[in-house]
Parts: structure tokens; C-alpha cells; sequence
């Protein structure tokens, strides 16, 4: 499991602790995964490129560096991966962001998909997409295919919660694509959901159900 990260930062496992109780609030669980979010973009991002530039400082020349012209593109699964976007644009403001909306469907647990909107050159931008939950793995792999189909090539995904199980299919279907993550529960239930896990995300961070 090479390209798979599990970020043991104490921060953000206290958050996620918060973020899993049943007794957390709406407006919590959404500032919890906003700032859980923020914390996992700094690693996420540790590889974009820099490149030097001169600043002129109050006290004379000074080689820094900046953050180069590689773009980034976040793409939320909808709707639960809205919950992530505000943190990474905290980091990042000048990325775009794209939007696909899947849904599983309670019977089967296939992802059905029902929106799509992407910034017209995904194709030329290094693309994090963005889900609390990896379940069964369906809805990330669906999502993976669909960014590849419309040219992208440097994808990750990054979620909160991920089970054994969502991590194999991913990591088996596109092995070129890293995945980040702050846990990996043991298993799903019978309908599809991780156990612990944290109940719908979707549900949650909205206040519906
Ligand atoms: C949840 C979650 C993922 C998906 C994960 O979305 O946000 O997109 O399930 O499950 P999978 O790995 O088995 O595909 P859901 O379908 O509940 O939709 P919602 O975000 O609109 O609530
Ligand atoms: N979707 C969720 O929101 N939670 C799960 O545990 C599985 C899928």
C-alpha cells in the first residue's frame, strides 16, 4: 500500500475522534471537517513545485521562493465532499474547482452520477478529489475514471474516513492514484456503510435525516 497515507497527526486524530461522535452537532461536524481538511491539504500539497523569484525586502534583495504556475484543480464528490472544499481553498484560493455529483443507490450501492462541472482545462491541472468516505470504493473509482476520461492524468484522492475494503478496489482500479485518508475502519456493513466510521456524512454535515 505504497501510495496510501494515513495521517497520524495528533490534531487531526483528536478532530476525527470529534467528527465520529453521534452527539456532534451539524455546525460542528462541518467546522470539524473543514478544519481537518486545511490540516491534511498542507501534506497533500507538499509537492507542488516552486520556483525562486527575487522579493525586495525593507532591507535589501531576497532570494525566496514561491509556489510555481502549476495548477490545481479540487473536485468534491457531491454532496458530502462540499464539506472539504473550504478547507483546502483556505490553503490553496487560487485553485478551481469542479463539482461531480454521484449518489449510491441503497439497493444496489452503485454510484449513480447526476452532475458534472469541471474547469475546462482539467486536462493541464494536478486534480485532489475531495469525499469524507471511501465505503465500498464505487463512488471514487467512478469519480477517478470519469477526471481520467476527461484528460486528467495526476489525480488524488484524499477522504476522512476509509474502510479495507474502499482503499483495495481503489488502490486495485487506479493504482496511479494516491490516496489520503485520516483512518481506515475495518469493515462495511451490510448496506454499504464503514463501521465505526462517522454515519453519513452527507446527513450530517447538512442537517437532513
Ligand atoms: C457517500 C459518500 C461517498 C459515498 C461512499 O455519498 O460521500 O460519495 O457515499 O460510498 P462508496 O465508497 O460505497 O461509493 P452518498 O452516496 O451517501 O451521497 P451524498 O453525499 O449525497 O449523501
Ligand atoms: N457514505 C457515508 O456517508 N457513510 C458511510 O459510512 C458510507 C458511505
Amino acid at each position: 500500500m505504497s501510495n496510501v497515507f494515513v495521517f497520524d497527526h495528533p490534531l487531526i486524530q483528536h478532530k476525527i475522534s470529534l467528527l465520529r461522535d453521534k452527539n456532534t452537532s451539524s455546525k460542528e461536524f462541518r467546522e470539524l471537517a473543514s478544519e481537518i481538511s486545511m490540516l491534511m491539504g498542507y501534506e497533500v500539497t507538499r509537492d507542488i513545485p516552486l520556483k525562486e523569484v527575487e522579493i525586495e525586502t525593507p532591507m535589501g534583495i531576497a532570494k525566496a521562493k514561491i509556489v510555481s504556475g502549476k495548477k490545481l484543480a479540487f473536485v468534491p464528490i457531491l454532496r458530502a465532499g462540499l464539506g472539504m472544499v473550504d478547507g483546502m481553498l483556505k490553503l490553496v484560493p487560487m485553485a478551481r474547482v469542479g463539482h461531480i455529483g454521484l449518489y449510491r443507490d441503497h439497493e444496489t450501492l452503485e454510484p449513480v452520477e447526476y452532475y458534472c462541472k469541471l474547469p475546462d482545462d482539467i486536462a493541464n491541472r494536478d486534480v485532489v478529489v475531495l469525499d469524507p468516505m471511501l465505503a465500498t470504493g464505487g463512488s471514487a473509482v467512478d469519480a477517478v475514471k470519469f477526471l481520467k476520461n476527461h484528460g486528467a492524468k495526476n489525480i488524488k484522492f484524499v477522504c476522512l474516513i476509509a474502510s479495507k475494503q474502499g482503499v483495495k478496489r481503489l488502490t486495485e482500479v487506479h493504482p496511479d492514484v494516491s490516496i489520503y485518508c485520516a483512518a481506515i475502519d475495518e469493515h462495511l456493513n451490510d448496506i454499504g456503510y464503514i463501521v465505526p466510521g462517522l454515519g453519513d456524512a452527507g446527513d450530517r454535515l447538512f442537517g437532513t435525516k
